[in-house]
């Protein structure tokens, strides 16, 4: 049996004091939390707070970017050595938002995705296709050709040191959720692809799917064979909202 995970990818939201209060929310109610692991992405100035936070907690902590640069003249930017000598396990790579408003390519995520894993992180690498792609039929090839940009770099073999996250980007933030079939057809393709060249990787991998999901569609969501969890977007910024989920 694959470890189910919930990740909270707050995006660019929150406050000191809202992220406080919604930390508090999530840590007091995860005794319902069973057989689950849980995470949270909040912004990176954020970190430090919420892991001072969550000392106590199983709570994991995760950034939601990462340079592929180790270190030297890149102004603004954030390393995999740095998340994690502040205590990040996880690091979300190749969020559709990075690829569709940042210009973030395949082979960019896929360094992302090799900087992560060189530090000993877990990186959630995000795949998901644009609605005009799913209407051409392209779905398949979309996802493929971003899992392949990884697999290139690193060899099918790395994928076992992280997480993929099915994000269909006309999912994300738009209340259309995929339908437990539709997700589950992406989920087995994904976990087909890899199963081709390594067959107990494949067994291995979490994939989660993101895009919508709230309490009222979780359960349905990841009761479907190869669904091992969610990564949360809107609805990780409410702790009701969000254990709702950890506890479906
Ligand atoms: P929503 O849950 O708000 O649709 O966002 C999903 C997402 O992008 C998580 O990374």
């Amino acid at each position: 049996m694959r470890q189910t995970l919930v990740a909270g990818n707050w995006k660019l939201n929150g406050s000191k004091d809202s992220i406080q209060t919604l930390v508090k929310g999530i840590a007091d109610g995860m005794s319902a939390v069973n057989g689950t692991a849980v995470a949270i992405c909040p912004p990176y100035v954020y970190i430090p707070m919420v892991q001072n936070l969550l000392t106590g907690t199983t709570i994991g902590l995760g950034a939601q970017d990462v340079t592929d640069q180790e270190s030297g003249a890149y102004t603004g930017e954030v390393s995999a050595s740095m998340l994690k000598d502040i205590g990040c396990q996880y690091v979300i790579v190749g969020h559709s938002e990075r690829r569709a408003l940042y210009g973030e390519r395949d082979e960019d995520t896929a360094k992302k995705y090799a900087a992560t894993r060189k530090e000993g992180l877990i990186p959630i690498l995000c795949v998901g296709e644009l609605l005009e792609e799913r209407e051409n039929g392209d779905t398949e090839n979309v996802v493929a050709r971003q899992l392949d940009a990884v697999i290139a770099l690193e060899g099918v073999a790395a994928l076992a040191d992280g997480v993929i996250a099915y994000e269909p980007v006309w999912a994300i933030g738009t209340g259309k959720t995929a339908t437990p079939d539709q997700a589950q057809e992406v989920h087995a393709f994904i976990r087909g692809k890899i199963a081709a060249l390594d067959a107990d990787v494949a067994d291995k991998v979490q994939i989660l799917y993101g895009g919508s999901v709230n309490g009222g569609n979780a359960a349905e969501l990841f009761a479907m064979d190869d669904i091992d969890g969610g990564l949360i977007g809107g609805a990780s910024l409410k702790a009701d909202d969000f254990l709702a989920i950890c506890t479906a």
